[in-house]
């Protein structure tokens, strides 16, 4: 068994599109119009970075990481990284794609200066919790500076919980720190 996660290749994007919408398919809300953003992988390979992961090269799952200054940031403060849409194929789940999707996030993050990775989360999503958990993510509670609920970017508005990374931002230092 092979994972290798690398940026998608443009003749992926439709199959990474309905690969995200079928992986969110329990959290959906009929009719929010999040699936159509879930879909839009062409979008988000333009406007932040969309990466792939294979399993013995099939599609296996995804991630968009957004740099500081892409619109589908939506909670990043300077000098943060932030990664949206982590879906893994149903068939391919437990056995690391989503772990090797997520170490990439917080590589990428490492290599452009960031000091720590945010991400937003909805409560059910227990699987991934546990999964960001185990690699030192912690749970805060991010009021909107207005102390209104936190607005997504597609203008849903819905209370969300928010993992911040005190401990990550400690180890990208530390990692930074260590390298030459
Ligand atoms: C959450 C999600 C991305 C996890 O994907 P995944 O590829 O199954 O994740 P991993 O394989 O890295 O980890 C899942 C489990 O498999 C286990 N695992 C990883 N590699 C393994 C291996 N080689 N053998 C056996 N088990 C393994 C992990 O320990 C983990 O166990 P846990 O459930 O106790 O935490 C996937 O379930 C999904 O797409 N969910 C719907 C969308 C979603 O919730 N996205 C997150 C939005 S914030």
């Amino acid at each position: 068994m092979t994972i290798v996660v690398r940026p998608a290749h443009t003749s992926e994007l439709a199959e990474i599109g309905e690969l995200t919408v079928e992986a969110y398919a329990d959290f959906m809300v009929a009719d929010d119009g999040y699936a159509h953003h879930l879909r839009d992988a062409v979008t988000r390979a333009r406007e932040a970075e969309l990466y792939v992961a294979l399993l013995d090269d099939s599609v296996a799952g995804t991630v968009t990481f957004c740099p500081q200054g892409s619109p589908w940031s939506e909670l990043a403060q300077p000098g943060e990284g932030e990664f949206r849409m982590l879906a893994v194929r149903r068939a391919a789940r437990g056995r690391g794609v989503a772990e090797a999707l997520v170490s990439l996030c917080l590589e990428r993050s490492r290599e452009l200066g960031y000091h720590a990775v945010v991400l937003s989360t909805l409560p059910e999503m227990a699987g991934a919790h546990r999964l960001y958990e185990r690699m030192g993510f912690r749970r805060v509670i991010v009021p909107a500076a207005s102390g209104a609920p936190l607005e997504r970017a597609d203008g849903l508005s819905h209370p969300m919980q928010v993992q911040e990374v005190e401990d990550i931002r400690q180890a990208l230092s530390a990692v930074l720190g260590a390298e030459p």
